[in-house]
């Protein structure tokens, strides 16, 4: 047996052992059938220049996830409604080939060198000044032309606390993207016993340089390709938010308070309730596509989603000090998802959790330097219910 095999088989017998204890509800499948916990891993495709791409399928008895190792991808994220029924509540593709030519979206991908915007892709570093890639009205989104959304990870699956997780691995070289320093990488996706997908980041660098990984799952819970989300119910643990200065969407550098405008979700509300408002903030982006401030420091509780028609819901939980709120504003009738429907506006919503954009030219933001030394950690935790 090779290691791997042998690595995924221990993680089934733990996962078994683990349903045994904690006594998991099982869902049902559509035919009916429970799930069956365990890592399972199946070919998903074959990139332009041979390499393999394995998409992994981590199951902890309640709830089913697929990550292919192109972009680290949540391709789906099969969760039960209130009745127990599964449904697929991420936006993706059927393909890799869909994912090679039409994720400009960023749907499930994983996120790097630096989650958000950097104006003009330009930042200043001990005296240094670096040019990134742009990719974005002349700016750099999402780490640049050639971001981590676009790497084929290599992949172990591990044993993780009773849940059955993945870690992904990506050496980024010194200049890549125009980013100093060699960043390694990993990335543990771990599906718990209790229904939620954690997200353990780190990295390391042999330079200065400026780092803030997230992922980019886009989220329906009434199942994706069902309409849009306007009608759940959206709250957001911050009070300040980092207004934009154009449709470019890069931060001003004012913080700003959320109350008495359309983005003050710090009590339950629609996401479509406000959405349509002509208040300038929406009309920049769209619609949503704001990073808000997070309240409090350390560990905390980011956003909730409730959706009044399945009854799922998400909770977000982070040791990061922002959010963006993306209300898939950009989702256009172009592209056709997982199930075979064409997404179109609103179609999903995308909360990452992050440093705010354009940190590297605001001083008074968070910091998101990384110095040769220390490692990057980061954690984000998503939990499903119903
Ligand atoms: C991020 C950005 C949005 C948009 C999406 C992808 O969330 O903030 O403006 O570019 O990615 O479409």
């Amino acid at each position: 047996m090779t290691r791997s095999r042998f690595a995924v088989r221990l993680v089934a017998l733990a996962v078994l052992a683990g349903a045994a204890i904690g006594g998991f509800a099982p869902s049902s499948t559509a035919s009916g059938r429970p799930l069956k916990p365990g890592v399972g891993k199946d070919l998903f495709g074959t990139m332009p220049d041979g390499t393999k791409v394995w998409r992994y399928t981590l199951t902890n008895g309640s709830m089913r996830v697929r990550v292919i190792t192109y972009g680290g991808i949540i391709q789906t994220i099969e969760t039960p409604d209130r009745h127990g029924r599964l449904a697929n509540v991420t936006l993706g593709f059927p393909t890799l080939s869909d994912y090679l030519t039409k994720n400009s979206t960023y749907f499930g991908a994983l996120i790097g060198r630096y989650g958000n915007r950097i104006a003009k892709g330009r930042f200043a570093l001990d005296g240094h000044e670096y040019q990134l890639t742009t990719n974005n009205n002349g700016n750099t989104l999402h780490g640049g032309t050639t971001g981590f959304d676009q790497r084929v990870w290599s992949a172990t699956p591990i044993t993780g606390g009773g849940g059955v997780a993945l870690r992904l691995s990506h050496t980024s070289p010194d200049g890549d993207q125009g980013f100093p320093g060699t960043l390694k990488t990993d990335v543990t996706i771990s599906v718990t016993r209790h229904n939620a997908i954690r997200f353990d980041y780190g990295a390391t660098t042999d330079k200065p340089t400026v780092v803030n990984l997230t992922n980019h799952s886009y989220f329906n819970l009434s199942g994706e390709g069902s309409g849009t989300v306007y009608d759940h119910r959206l709250q957001i643990n911050g009070s300040r938010y980092t207004p934009v200065g154009s449709s470019e969407l890069i931060p001003t550098g004012r913080i700003a308070p959320v109350r008495g405008t359309p983005l003050d979700f710090t009590r339950p509300a629609a996401i479509g309730a406000r959405i349509r408002t002509g208040f300038d903030q929406l009309l920049y982006g769209q619609g949503y596509d704001h990073n808000f401030a997070l309240d409090g420091s350390g560990w905390k509780v980011a956003a909730r989603v409730h959706d009044p028609a399945s009854g799922r819901t998400l909770a977000i939980s982070t040791d990061q000090p922002g959010l963006q709120f993306y209300s898939g504003n950009f989702l256009d009738g172009t592209l056709v998802g997982t199930g075979g429907r064409v997404y179109r506006q609103g179609d999903g919503f995308a909360l990452e959790t992050q440093h705010f954009p354009d940190s590297p030219n605001h001083a008074d933001f968070p910091s998101t330097e990384l110095d040769p030394g220390r490692t990057y950690h980061s954690t984000t935790v998503y939990q499903f219910g119903a």
